[in-house]
Parts: structure tokens; sequence; C-alpha cells
């Protein structure tokens, strides 16, 4: 490796078993490699076997080593001694512990430490380095698109490491051994801060196939497979869609949805459109069953001004008022007529299910919730709503919970099996004809949808995700909802890894005693979590 004589290394005595020392500093010397028996400003590469920093500093007798040093662990040394050469540190071999991110040489003060679960870190919505995010989220987009679901997942990591950095990286070496930053990701970084930019993602963005699996992606209903076979089909637009029938009776109905109502679903939705879509949900819901608590989650609640759809929420105070809301609710907002098309779920948020999830994998955000994902109509002259209301139902929820609601949940939780037995029957009758209804509703061929969404009508699709969640699992409910996916993810490995417990949207759950941690707000799921609380804007990994 010609980057042999950039490597000036340090191996700190400290710790180590003595004759072991020895030897590997004999053999360095033997082997030519530049092992220097001092640290000064020449080192770039720290090797030891402390663990803490105050330690490393200690032992350095400098406090602040304010310099861009690689702290790397004794095993990296043995095996650049076995291989005769200094080279490059695999993750495992890279000291996590230590602010490793400096703002600059001679600053010194800025210091990012990047914790190993993107859930302890903050990671706000804009970054202060755009340009390295975008390069490598179009990696793993790129990734994801030819199925490498371990390089989708190794540059989305990155890149949620670089946005969680608060400052404006000028040189390689201030992110060089950062966590989950592999030599790849690096190599993009370098190529951005040295040339401008990475020609291995100007030729994916410059790639048409990349472009048209964007754009297929996008279409409601298509996943990368169907893209994929469309393309290999020389199917390029969305009209080609249209006019080519011979690949009409390949299209399911969401995906014929999809594409003849593409231009409606396709524009962002703002977040006081989303509350207005929430407040009519509302409305109807005075109706059928009073004092409803509905929040606004997915990436508005991340501090997102728009979205692909509105994520809402919807409890009641009191446990077990909440079983069988669902059908009634598209029941009446379908005789309104702002029912498009929607799969409805229900039944299966019950402790059978949930135990079921102990062999899912660890980071899956499979839940159980009623709920009913569909496309609702809305009509155009809808008034937007300012976004200062979303939050007000949660602290009266929050509040709700600490006081009397707590006991009537209790009384709830206990009455709860009964009465759930007794309207069980009912609630499922409801349920089946219901879902009878909205299924006749979405009956319409391709031909028809295609005529409606072109006529000009009074109303927008809009994508609605509906959640309905018992009162004590709501703020779990709430975190997984507010997402994203990939600080989710995050919590979930952590919370099985490090606490051994199971983490989904239903609650926090040691899955052999069959007990699970109560929340009365989203900073308990944190204190249940044992971690430092992290606001819904800064959990944008
Ligand atoms: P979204 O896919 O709506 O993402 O899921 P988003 O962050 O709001 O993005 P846009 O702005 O709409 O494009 C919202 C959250 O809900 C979780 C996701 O993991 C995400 O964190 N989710 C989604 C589930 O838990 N289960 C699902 O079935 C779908
Ligand atoms: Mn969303």
């Amino acid at each position: 490796m010609s980057e042999q004589t950039s490597y000036v290394v340090y191996f700190l005595p400290q710790k180590i078993q003595k004759r072991r020392y020895e030897v590997m500093i004999a053999s360095a010397k033997k082997k030519g490699l530049n092992l220097v028996s001092s640290f000064s400003d020449r080192v770039t590469h720290l090797v030891t076997d402390l663990d803490k920093w105050e330690n490393i500093e200690k032992a350095l007798q400098e406090k602040n080593t304010n310099r861009d040093v690689t702290v790397l662990k004794s095993e990296w040394l043995s095996r650049c001694l076995k291989e005769g050469k200094f080279s490059d540190p695999i993750n495992s071999e890279v000291l996590q512990i230590r602010p490793v991110a400096l703002e600059s040489q001679d600053s010194g003060k800025k210091e990012a430490i990047v914790k190993e679960y993107a859930c302890m870190r903050k990671t706000p919505l804009k970054s202060k380095n755009p340009d390295i995010v975008s390069a490598l989220e179009t990696l793993s987009e790129n990734a994801f698109f030819h199925d490498d679901e371990a390089r989708r997942l190794a540059f989305q990591k990155a890149a949620g490491v670089i946005k969680s950095l608060n400052f404006k990286i000028k040189n390689i070496n201030q992110v060089k051994g950062l966590h989950d930053v592999g030599k790849h990701s690096l190599e993009v970084i370098k190529d951005i801060i040295e040339e401008g930019s990475s020609i291995e993602v100007e030729n994916i963005i410059n790639d048409p196939w990349f472009h048209q699996m964007k754009a297929f992606q996008s279409i409601y209903g298509v996943g990368p497979s169907k893209a994929k076979k469309w393309i290999a089909q020389n199917v390029f637009t969305i009209d080609d869609l249209i006019e080519r029938t011979d690949l009409h009776s390949s299209f399911d109905h969401r995906m014929e949805l999809g594409i003849s109502f593409y231009k409606d679903l396709n524009t962002q939705v703002t977040k006081q459109h989303a509350l207005a879509i929430k407040n009519l949900i509302q409305q109807h819901l005075e109706e059928i069953l009073p004092g409803c608590i509905l929040v606004l989650a997915g990436g508005f609640r991340r501090g997102k001004a728009s979205g692909h759809d509105a994520d809402i929420l919807l409890t009641h105070p009191i446990e077990g008022k909440e079983i069988g809301l669902l059908p009634k609710l598209l029941n009446l907002l379908s005789d309104s007529g702002l029912v498009l098309h929607g799969t409805m779920e229900t039944g299966h948020n019950n402790p059978q299910t949930i135990m079921k999830d102990k062999g899912k994998p660890l980071a899956s955000n499979v839940d159980h919730f009623d709920k009913w994902i569909g496309i609702m109509k809305i009509d155009k002259n809808l008034k937007d709503l300012d976004s200062s209301d979303n939050e007000n139902d949660l602290i009266q929820l929050e509040q709700n919970s600490l006081t009397e609601t707590s006991i009537e949940t209790k009384k709830g939780r206990l009455s709860k099996k009964r009465s759930f037995v007794q309207t069980l029957d009912n609630n499922e009758d409801f349920a089946r004809d219901t879902k009878k209804k909205l299924a006749s509703n979405s009956k319409m061929s391709f031909e028809q949808l295609l005529a409606l969404s072109s006529k000009d009508k009074q109303w927008v699709a809009r994508r609605v995700d509906i959640i309905v969640v018992p009162v004590s699992q709501f703020f779990y409910a709430l975190v997984g909802w507010t997402g994203n996916k990939w600080f989710n993810r995050s919590l979930r490995l952590y919370s099985q890894r490090v606490l051994g417990l199971k983490l989904t949207s239903h609650g926090l759950f040691d899955l052999n005693r069959g007990t699970s941690l109560p929340a009365n707000s989203e900073h308990q799921v944190f204190d249940n979590l044992k971690l430092e609380y992290i606001e819904p804007t800064d959990r944008n990994c």
C-alpha cells in the first residue's frame, strides 16, 4: 500500500501487558513500520488498550487532545504486524469512545461524539453536510434497487452518522475512524470534499435506469421488482404504463390507483393540509365517540414541512373505548364520500399476537393495531390548519394519564376482558360488513379510475394512515409511528442487544417473562429504555 508512509503510529504502553508490548514494538521495528517512541503532532494513529477517553488523555498528559489522530485497539496493530504493513482499520478495530471528529485542527473546541446507536444521537432534519448525505443516500438507494440489503444498510448508517454531525466537514481526517463510516463511504466523502463530487455517485444519478426506478418506485403500490420488470419491458414513463394495454392484466388494484392518481398522490402533502385532514377525521369521530385524541405522527412530527402521507394516531383516554371504533369511523367517512380506497386491518391487537413477535426480525416495524391504510378524497377547498394544535392533544393525554384517567385506565384494563368478549361478536360482524362495503367501493376498473382522475374533480386524492391505539400502548405507538424508520430500527436493535428486551409499537416487553413496562409519555418510553430523551425533531437519521 502506497499510503504506508503516511502512517505514523504511537502505541500507548498503559494497561497492556509489558511483555506483549515489548514484543510488538520489536516486531514493528524489524518490519520497518513507522512506530514512534513518543506522542507528537506527527502521530496519525494512536493504539491503546485503554477504553476510557479520560484515561487516554491522562496517559498522553494532554487535556483535550485536539488533534485528528485515529484511535485504534491493539488488535489492529497485531494484524498489521502479521501482514507486515499498516492497512486501514476495520470497524471492530476502531475505538468508539473518543470524540473523534473535530471541527478543525486548531479550534479543538467543537467536537462531535458519535455514539454507537443512532437512537443515542441527535439527528436534526437539516444536515450541515447535505451533499455528502445525499450522495451516501443515493448509494444506499441504488443498493436497495439492486436487492443488496447489506450495502443499503451500510450506506444508510454512514449517512445517518454524517447527518448527526454538528459541523461542516472540511477535512477527511475529521471523519476517519467514525463509527459506521466504512472505507467505501470515506472514499465518497473524500471525493466530495476534495473534488466537489463523487464520480461513482454522479454515474448513478446520470444512469437512466436509476431514474426510472425512482420514478416507478414513487407510484403507490409499486416496489422495486415490479419497476425492474417494467424497465426490462421497455416501459419508461407513467404514460407508457397507461398506453401499453398488454401490461394492464399484471396490475393489481393498488397499482391501478397509483397510476391513475399519480399526480395527486405525488404532490407533497403540507403539514397544514395534513392537520386539516386530521381535523376532518376528528369531526367525524365526535359523532361516534366523543373525546378521542388524534395526533399527526410521521415526518411532520419530526419537523418536516411536507410529506407523502398523513400518519394519524387515534386513541381514547379511556382504555377499551377504542375497540371496534375503526370500522365505525370508516363507515362514516365512506358515507361522507371521503374514501377512495383502502385496506382495513382489525382484531389482531391482543397478547397472543404480540407474543408471536418474539421470533420476528429485530428491527421489524410490523404492528397489530387496528389500522386503515388508504386514499382519501379531500375537498379542494378544505382550509389548511395551523400547526400549533397537534401537540396540544398530546399534552392533554399525558396529563390525563397522569391524573384520573390512569385510574380509569386501570379499571378499563381489568374490565376490558369481559367487555371485549361481549362486544366482540358485534364488532366482528360490523367490521366484516364495513370491509365488504369498502371493497365494493373499490371495484372500479382501471378505465373507470383513469376517467375519474382525469375529469375536472373537486377533490384531491391523499394517502392517509389511521392507526387506532389503546391508550396504554399509545406512547410506544407514537415513538414507532413518528420514526423515522432508521431511528426505530436502531431503537429496536439497541433494546434487544443492550437490554435484552423487545421493543415494538405496542410496548417494551420481556417476552420470556411475558411482562411489559408501561409508559405515560414519550419521556417515559426513553426512561424505560435507559436512553437520553431525543426530541422528535432530532430523530431524522
Ligand atoms: P412513513 O412511511 O409515512 O414515513 O412512516 P415518514 O417519515 O412519515 O415519511 P413521509 O414524509 O410520509 O414520506 C412513518 C413512520 O411510521 C412507521 C415508519 O417506520 C415511520 O417511522 N411505520 C410505517 C410503521 O411503524 N409501520 C408501518 O406499517 C408503516
Ligand atoms: Mn408519513
